[in-house]
């Protein structure tokens, strides 16, 4: 059994675990990054520290098994990300507080790399503002939790006025697509990447998916 409920600000010990556990493919963050603190403290802060009205958990047995994270305005999190967020990263990998070791320099390249090549998939704001990250434990998948997740947090941004939400996943995510693609979400977009070459077999696509409130 598992209850989905919003966030509570003691969760966030338990939100960036479970982040970092599931950050490459549902798999560790390890896989392709030196230092999960420094993760966390780059894509999930923005949403544990910020954005907490959009963030629900699902507690199961009195664990956090899955949340997710969104935000009504992808440009208010783009302007977060600059005046707050990377400040803090940066000032953080000067006073090396973070490992920063060869998996993390090859990542880093790799996404200027990402920019440079607009491999990135477009996706306009002004239909679709809001946006979402969903994230389930592999002990706790299969169960439904994700869709509870992803059905709540969506009835939240309509019951709020918010016209469209956005998510970027790739086509390697199979069970997100599915599922993004059952709750009616459509593909907006889809580029090829050279991010996780050598680190997953085969090529991985991009996929930004979109879907309204009067879909
Ligand atoms: C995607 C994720 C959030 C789904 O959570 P979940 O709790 O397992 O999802 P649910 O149990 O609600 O539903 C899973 C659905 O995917 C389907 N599914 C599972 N594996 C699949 C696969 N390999 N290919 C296609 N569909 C798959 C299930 O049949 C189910 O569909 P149904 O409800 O129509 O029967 C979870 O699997 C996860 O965290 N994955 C790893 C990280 C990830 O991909 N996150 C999304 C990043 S964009």
């Amino acid at each position: 059994m598992y209850q989905v409920r919003p966030y509570r600000p003691q969760d966030r010990k338990a939100v960036w675990t479970l982040a970092a556990d599931t950050a490459f493919f549902g798999a560790p963050v390890e896989q392709f990054l030196d230092d999960r603190a420094l993760f966390c403290a780059a894509f999930v802060a923005c949403y544990t520290d910020h954005e907490l009205a959009r963030l629900w958990v699902a507690e199961s047995s009195g664990a956090v098994a899955g949340y997710v994270m969104g935000c009504s305005d992808s440009r208010r999190r783009t302007r977060i990300f600059g005046t707050h967020i990377l400040s803090t990263v940066l000032r953080g990998m000067l006073q090396r507080r973070y490992h920063v070791g060869r998996k993390t320099l090859r990542f880093g390249l790799r996404l200027l790399q990402e920019l440079l090549e607009r491999a990135i998939p477009t996706v306009p704001l002004e239909r679709f503002p809001g946006h979402l990250h969903v994230n389930v434990g592999a002990q706790a998948r299969g169960r439904g939790i994700g869709r509870a997740l992803l059905e709540t947090c969506l009835a939240q941004f309509w019951v709020t006025g918010v016209s469209g939400v956005h998510v970027m996943t790739t086509d390697h995510n199979r069970a997100a697509c599915h599922l993004y693609e059952t709750l009616g979400f459509r593909l907006l977009d889809a580029r090829q990447t050279r991010l996780w070459r050598g680190l997953v077999a085969g090529e991985v696509q991009n996929r930004a998916y979109g879907i309204m409130s009067d879909w």
